[in-house]
């Protein structure tokens, strides 16, 4: 049995707590990474250490699942190496032979071109350029790099099996909707796709074993790098909801300088994990999640950082002991998107959760 998780905005919106909870509670056996490459930057806690992952699998935080990354996902070698001492998954933690690789030089492009860095606003992470020479065929597989020779499987005959077994498979994609190569804002999108089905492709499963796509928004639109968003809180809409006006006085009451909207953002933390830019902040895009519910095929949909816009939910684990105006926030997305919420992150840690599922 196949679960998804994926964003349906343009990535930060929480994917790392929710699978990190996902793993935890429905305990799968296998938890598998897909999406691009280690231009993601997923924030888990385990044992109340906060860990900003970019390549090992947030769902690492259960010790009983066996952890993989799809062909589909380029790794940095160093990058992984290091993760995988921090996480302590040596042993449980295994790569496609085919996974594609980045070398130096692909970062030295991603962050020295001009259109890249500047006008698209990339990560400088290696993914386009390593992509690119992919496509090319002449980029370097993990079965070419002696350090990554431990680690190497045949990830679809892995889950392939397991699924045979009638065992629970969580797949985790990286990135958001928004960001699609190919159904994104472009060019101001990532290298791949960001669907649920290029995370299966990444990984080398059918469509026909996915029981569910949970699509992961988070309460408000966050955006880093460039490109398009609608509903950028500015001056003149930040009156609109009482939310964004109490959020911008404790921002202001606390010192914090610059436009309305740099200052909500960083009232709230909201900042790159891999690369620490500002990122902007506007109204949840009912448009937009609409859209990417329907190209992901959602079955579930997970709200993230319902707190941060009603503070008196924060930590709340029960539906009912939500605020009047956090339930009828949640009600008009329900409404909107026409998909039922599941899920409702109220806080960082794993516990924070409202798990509506039967
Ligand atoms: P991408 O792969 O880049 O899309 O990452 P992500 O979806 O895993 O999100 P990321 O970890 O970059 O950013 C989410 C931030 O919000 C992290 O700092 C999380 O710890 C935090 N977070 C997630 N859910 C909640 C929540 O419900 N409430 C609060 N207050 N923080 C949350
Ligand atoms: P790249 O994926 O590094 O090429 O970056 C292309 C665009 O996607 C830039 O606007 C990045 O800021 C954005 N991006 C890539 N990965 C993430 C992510 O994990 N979260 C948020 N934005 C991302
Ligand atoms: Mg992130």
């Amino acid at each position: 049995m196949v679960t998804v998780v994926v964003g349906g905005f343009f990535g930060d919106e929480g994917k790392g707590k929710i699978i990190s909870y996902l793993a935890k509670k429905d305990k799968p056996e296998i938890i598998a990474r897909a999406g691009v490459g280690p231009n993601a930057g997923h924030t888990v806690y385990k044992d109340g250490k906060k860990y900003g992952l970019r390549m090992i699998p947030c769902g690492f935080v259960n010790e009983k699942s066996r952890l993989f990354i799809g062909a589909g996902v380029l790794v940095d070698p160093e990058r992984f190496l290091y993760e995988v001492e921090i996480t302590k998954t040596e042993g449980r933690i295994f790569l496609d032979k085919r996974c594609g690789i980045i070398e130096k030089k692909h970062k030295e492009i991603d962050s020295g071109d001009k259109f890249l860095k500047k006008t698209v606003g990339t990560t400088g992470s290696g993914c386009g350029p390593a992509n690119a020479e992919r496509a090319n065929r002449k980029l370097k597989l993990a079965k070419d790099i002696p350090e990554l020779k431990k680690f190497l499987t045949d990830v679809p005959l892995e889950l392939n099996n397991s699924i045979n077994k009638g065992e629970k498979i969580l797949v985790e994609a990286s990135q958001g909707f928004g960001l699609s190569l190919f159904y994104g804002t472009y060019p101001y999108v990532t290298s791949k796709d960001t669907t649920a089905s290029m995370a299966i492709t990444d990984l080398g499963i059918g469509p026909t074993k996915v029981k569910d796509v949970i699509v992961v928004y988070k309460s408000y639109l966050t955006r880093v790098g460039e490109g398009h968003m609608d509903g950028k809180i500015t001056e003149d809409n930040v009156n609109e909801f009482d939310f964004w006006r109490e959020l911008l006085e404790k921002a202001r009451s606390k010192g914090i300088k610059g436009s309305v909207n740099e200052a909500i953002a960083e009232y709230l933390g909201e900042k790159g994990t891999v690369t620490g830019r500002p990122r902007r902040i506007g109204n949840f895009d009912f448009k937009l999640a609409k859209y990417s519910s329907m190209i992901n095929g959602a079955t579930q949909i997970a709200i993230t950082c319902l707190d941060r816009l009603f503070p008196e939910c924060y930590k709340v684990t029960s539906y009912e002991e939500l605020s009047e105006r956090a339930k009828k926030y949640l009600e008009k997305i329900e409404k909107k998107i026409e998909k039922k919420i599941f899920l409702i992150s109220t806080g960082p840690e794993v516990e924070d959760t409202i798990d509506l599922r039967e």
